[in-house]
């Protein structure tokens, strides 16, 4: 995967802000679209899901860590794909689970998308979550693609603008 600079940062230091986060992602995602969040265990890329996929209605309880269950799908709108590539034990695993027939509805969103990259399409958004031991994460956006640098630019305006 082509190594892509974060274009927008921000700091997150509860779960709170992590809806807020979801609410304004939400608001500017295209459809379809394809994001990975990477981070080690227990950085909240499971967490941020739950926050977006309750920002277009759906329950809080739908969502949970889908790491023995590799896709969960969620009756939202847009509808949801959620994925979890940590147990994914080779690249012919990946293709027999078709994710990428997934990538053209909705909103696929895959935790640990970086163990997947030769699955992932030409253009995605990257998030990368990172937690220090302050508990403090940083939210880094690394559009892969122009559509994607686009909404990050937005997505900045609409957040901060809170
Ligand atoms: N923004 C946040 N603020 C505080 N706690 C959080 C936040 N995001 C996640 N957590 C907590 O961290 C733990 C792990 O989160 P989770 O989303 O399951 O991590 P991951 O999917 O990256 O392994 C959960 O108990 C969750 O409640
Ligand atoms: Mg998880």
């Amino acid at each position: 995967m082509e190594e892509v600079p974060p274009t927008w940062k921000t700091e997150i230091k509860s779960e709170a802000e992590t809806e807020q986060l979801a609410a304004s992602c939400a608001q500017v995602f295209p459809q379809p679209a394809v994001i990975t969040l990477n981070g080690t265990l227990g950085a909240g890329k499971t967490r941020f899901v739950r926050a977006l996929v309750e920002a277009i209605g759906g329950k809080a309880e739908w969502v949970s860590s889908p790491t023995y269950v590799l896709i969960q799908e969620y009756p939202t709108n847009p509808p949801v794909s959620h994925f979890d590539a940590y147990r994914i034990a080779d690249e012919e695993e990946w293709w027999e689970l078709g994710a990428d027939e997934y990538f053209e509805t909705g909103w696929t969103l895959i935790e640990w998308g970086e163990r997947v990259a030769y699955g992932l399409p030409e253009s995605f958004l990257e998030i990368r979550i990172d937690l220090n031991e302050e508990e403090i994460r940083t939210f880094a956006f690394h559009p892969h693609g122009e559509e994607y640098r686009s909404s990050v630019e937005q997505l900045e305006k609409i957040y901060s603008a809170k």
